[in-house]
């Protein structure tokens, strides 16, 4: 007998299931995928052995003391520190804006207080009125220069829009560093899984009362364990997309999508770094990334690399939704379909699809968690 079924493997749903299955309950996880681990899954690259995020590269971080201490019941953490770079005609900057690339930029010395005294004064352009869409909001944050140089090319290419057609409310904040400091994350703790993510995702699944069925879609009828089969019998908490469910009864929702160029280079060292942005319109990628160097303490072969090329695009029904694009429209539909939820008995919707929301990956474990305490602990 089962006690809860779980659609959806990642870190949301192997969350929940972990933590019932430690409660005594009987948990039957499925996946559509032919892998566990929703986007979070890595695996070797066959040509080199190096760890490559099929999904997208994964940083895991987080200042929850609770998650902290919950993952590391499954992995330990290398001493890993995210930095980014960004190409900016043919010139290499650190990311975030920090003192370092406002000084290379401007040619400048300024110190902290002179350097905002500079972005203050570039960033009164509008004076005083209301940004009235994204290019406007990004002048208004942090200057003309700045926001030219290093932000408007860039969500050109991440949204595929001309950013003067683009709601400023895309971006709230541009925080910009008045130290050198150019590490990415500011949380309390940060580092990648030491033997990988598809290890440590295995670990969370391996329990006697959890069974993992793969390549099982909950809307296929011909499958055992299937919506109209299962709804109404047995709990059920659902990870993938809420419009799905629905059958996108209210519209569907919008989602952002990327697509990877994966390629092996016979180099030991292509950039120097995990991740290259390139800020111009004139590049199609928005970015490259090189995965041994998220590993620097791992035994990889030093005459070959692979990296991956993204590109970034709005999301067609067949493609992997990744991003929401949260237009006004997908606000009321979501509304609409949080109403609907409401009228499902035993159906939990949780994780990134099943609330249309963007979550780290210590976001979806955390709101398990709560999920579990406060909704499948009897
Ligand atoms: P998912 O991992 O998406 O899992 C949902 C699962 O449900 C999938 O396996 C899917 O196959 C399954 N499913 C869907 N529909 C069905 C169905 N009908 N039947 C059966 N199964 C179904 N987080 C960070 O903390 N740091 C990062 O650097 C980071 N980078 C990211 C980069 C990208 C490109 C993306 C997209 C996300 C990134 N994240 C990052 C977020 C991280 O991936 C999420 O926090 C995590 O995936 C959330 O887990 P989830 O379980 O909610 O969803
Ligand atoms: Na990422």
């Amino acid at each position: 007998m089962t006690d809860l079924v779980v659609v959806g493997s990642g870190f949301f749903g192997l969350t929940v299931a972990e933590q019932m299955a430690g409660q005594g309950r009987k948990v039957l996880v499925i996946d559509r995928r032919d892998h566990i681990g929703g986007n979070a899954y890595s695996e070797a690259d066959p040509a080199t052995g190096i760890e490559v995020h099929r999904y997208g590269a994964h940083l895991f971080h987080t200042s929850n003391e609770r998650v902290w201490e919950y993952v590391n019941r499954f992995t330990t953490f290398t001493s890993y520190v995210h930095r980014v770079y960004t190409t900016h005609r043919g010139e290499v900057f650190p990311m975030p804006i920090n003192l370092g690339t406002i000084n290379q930029f401007f040619r400048s010395a300024h110190g902290p207080d002179a350097a905002r005294a500079l972005v203050r004064e570039q960033a009164a352009e509008l004076d005083g009125r209301k940004p009235q869409n994204l290019d406007e909001q990004g002048v208004s944050l942090i200057g003309r220069p700045l926001y030219e140089a290093f932000i408007q090319g860039y969500t050109a290419k991440q949204w595929q829009t001309d950013p003067r057609e683009l709601p400023a409310s895309i971006i709230a904040r541009l925080p910009v560093r008045y130290t050198y400091d150019n590490r990415y994350f500011n949380d309390t703790h940060e580092g990648l899984p030491t033997d990988g993510y598809t290890a440590w995702l295995e670990r969370m699944a391996d329990h006697p009362n959890i069974e993992v069925r793969l390549a099982t879609d909950f809307f296929d009828p011909s499958q055992p364990v299937h919506k109209d089969a299962v709804v109404g019998q047995v709990p059920v908490v659902y990870t993938g997309p809420v419009d799905r469910y629905f059958d996108d009864a209210e519209g569907s929702l919008s989602w952002r999508t990327l697509d990877f160029e994966r390629e092996v280079l016979p180099v030991g060292d292509f950039q120097g770094a995990p991740v290259m942005n390139y800020a111009d319109t004139e590049v199609p990628y928005t970015r490259i990334l090189e995965f041994r160097h998220f590993h620097p303490e791992r035994d990889y072969p030093d005459d070959r690399t692979v990296i991956v090329r993204e590109y970034s695009r709005f999301a067609e029904r067949a493609d992997e939704p990744y991003y929401p694009v949260n237009t006004s429209e997908d606000r009321e539909r979501l509304t609409r379909y949080r109403d609907l939820m409401k009228g499902e008995q035993d159906v939990h919707f949780g994780g990134r699809l099943g609330t249309y929301q963007y979550l780290d990956m210590h976001m979806a474990i955390g709101s398990a968690l709560s999920m579990v305490d406060n909704k499948l602990t009897p």
